[in-house]
Order: C-alpha cells, then sequence, then structure tokens
C-alpha cells in the first residue's frame, strides 16, 4: 500500500465508469493522498477521497479503467480487487456508474437508468472469492435482489433533486445484460438478450456487484445510455456519447447519493 492508510472508515466507494479516467477531479476537492491498495487478489486501482462538502465525510472514488487514460476495457477489469479493496476500506455502500447500450426503444442516447434486475452473460469471469461457504451462506437470503434497494432509492432520490434532472429522463427499473466483451455484441445476440427480458447492455456490472453482495455491501448503479445496442437504432440516426459529459453527470450524482 502507498499513500497514507485512511483516517476513518468510509461510508461509501463510487466506481467511475464510462470516461471517469478523462474526468478533472479538482472540482469535486480531493482530500488526503489518493490510495494504491494491494489485495490478495492483485492491485486495486487508485483511490481518491473526494469532500465536495466540507460539513460531509470524504467519499472513496476509484476510476473502473484507469486513471488519467482508458487502460482497461471491460474485459480486463480486475474485479476482485476493486471489491475488496472496498472491504478493505469498511465501506457499507457502492454507487457505480456503466455506459451502457439501449436495447428497449423507448431508451434514449443519454436517459439514466437505475437497473432493478441482471441477465449474466459472461463466460470466463471469477464471480466469487475464494468463498467455499458460500452456497451455505447464500441459502437463506437466496431471493436477496442483485442491487440493493436502498443503494437504488438514494440514486433515485439524488437523481430527482439535481438541476439537470428536468433535461435527462431517468428510469427508476430495468433489465441489465452484461456481456463478455470486449468485442460488441452480434444483431443476433441482441436479439436473443431482448427476448430475454433485457432493457440495456453493458460489460462492466457482472461480478462487481454479485462481490459486494457476497462480502456484505450494498450495490447499485446508475447507467448512462452511450449508444443504441447492435440493431437496435431502428430508423434513428446513429449516436455515440462516451465523453467526459457521461462522468461529469454521473459523478456528482453519485456523491449526492452516497451523502444521503
Ligand atoms: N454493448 C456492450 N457494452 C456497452 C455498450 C454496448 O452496446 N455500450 C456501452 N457499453
Amino acid at each position: 500500500m502507498s499513500g497514507h492508510a485512511p483516517r476513518t472508515t468510509h461510508h461509501a466507494l463510487i466506481i467511475g465508469g464510462t470516461a471517469a479516467y478523462g474526468l478533472d477531479l479538482a472540482p469535486y476537492r480531493p482530500v488526503d493522498d489518493p490510495i494504491a491498495l494491494d489485495t490478495p487478489y492483485g492491485p486495486a486501482p487508485t483511490i481518491t477521497f473526494l469532500q465536495p462538502d466540507s460539513k460531509r465525510p470524504p467519499v472513496a472514488f476509484c476510476s473502473r479503467h484507469g486513471a488519467g487514460q482508458l487502460a482497461r476495457s471491460a474485459a480486463f477489469v480486475n474485479q476482485r480487487a476493486i471489491v475488496w479493496a472496498a472491504k478493505m476500506l469498511g465501506v457499507n455502500a457502492i454507487y457505480s456508474w456503466n455506459g451502457v447500450g439501449a436495447i428497449a426503444s423507448h431508451l434514449e442516447v443519454g436517459d439514466l437508468i437505475v437497473p432493478d434486475d441482471f441477465l449474466d452473460f459472461t463466460r470466463t469471469r471469477t464471480t466469487t472469492f475464494d468463498n467455499t461457504d458460500l452456497i451455505a451462506a447464500q441459502e437463506g437470503s437466496a431471493f436477496r435482489p442483485a442491487f440493493h434497494p436502498a443503494a437504488r432509492a438514494a440514486i433515485l432520490t439524488a437523481a430527482s433533486s439535481l438541476r439537470n434532472s428536468e433535461t435527462r429522463r431517468v428510469y427508476e427499473a430495468a433489465t441489465y445484460v452484461c456481456t463478455e466483451g470486449p468485442r460488441l455484441e452480434t444483431a443476433s445476440e441482441i436479439a436473443l438478450y431482448h427476448r430475454a427480458g433485457a432493457d440495456i447492455v453493458g460489460m462492466t456490472l457482472s461480478p462487481e456487484v454479485f462481490l459486494a453482495q457476497e462480502v456484505g455491501i450494498a450495490y447499485a448503479s446508475l447507467c448512462y445510455v452511450t449508444n443504441y445496442a447492435t440493431g437496435r437504432a431502428g430508423e434513428r440516426p446513429p449516436k455515440r456519447d462516451f465523453g467526459v459529459n457521461v462522468a461529469r453527470v454521473c459523478l456528482p450524482l453519485l456523491l449526492s447519493a452516497s451523502l444521503h
């Protein structure tokens, strides 16, 4: 571990997705030194502590795909190291943002969604820590939702009170399908996921959400529609929004959610 150890137990970790690596963090008031935690699963991405409101505790933040530049696409993220680092920090909630392709035809580029269910179509990712007791431990909670209801509610409350919320549609529920990547899906794959009930597609939420659940950290995601999924644009002209604007919308919203 380098830098100073965190001074207090932190309440929340925000995991930045699309464009987080391009964001200037200065407006969100970093405090303390960033830390690089070593975990049993390898090094975690650098964690920065942000304190936009001096009367509230700092919030931990890391960029899933690298700092300063896009260093790792979704298929190469070390999710176990990130979630273990959250556990080392003692956080009780993780809020993440995730760029997604729109499958449901009512969704537009720029829409915000707080998903409430999940289809996992990844193939090669390790979706658990080395926890041989897991099946027994989960027996009593077989019907626990993947996304934590209170953490979802915190994001929705923050979204409804943001100044720019009038110009952005926020959807309170959706099914997210996670694909393996790094390649984009074929039109037939997206058609299959659509028939299976998926509204949005991304590559980053699995296994993060399951790993958090395994170590008892509440997890919720803010999804930002960056594009139409393959074959789902219909008559609409192609549109993509992967710029730093995505991070500038998502980070303040999640900071506000985490300080509830
Ligand atoms: N497919 C998979 N992952 C994504 C997409 C997509 O269309 N857009 C953003 N992440």
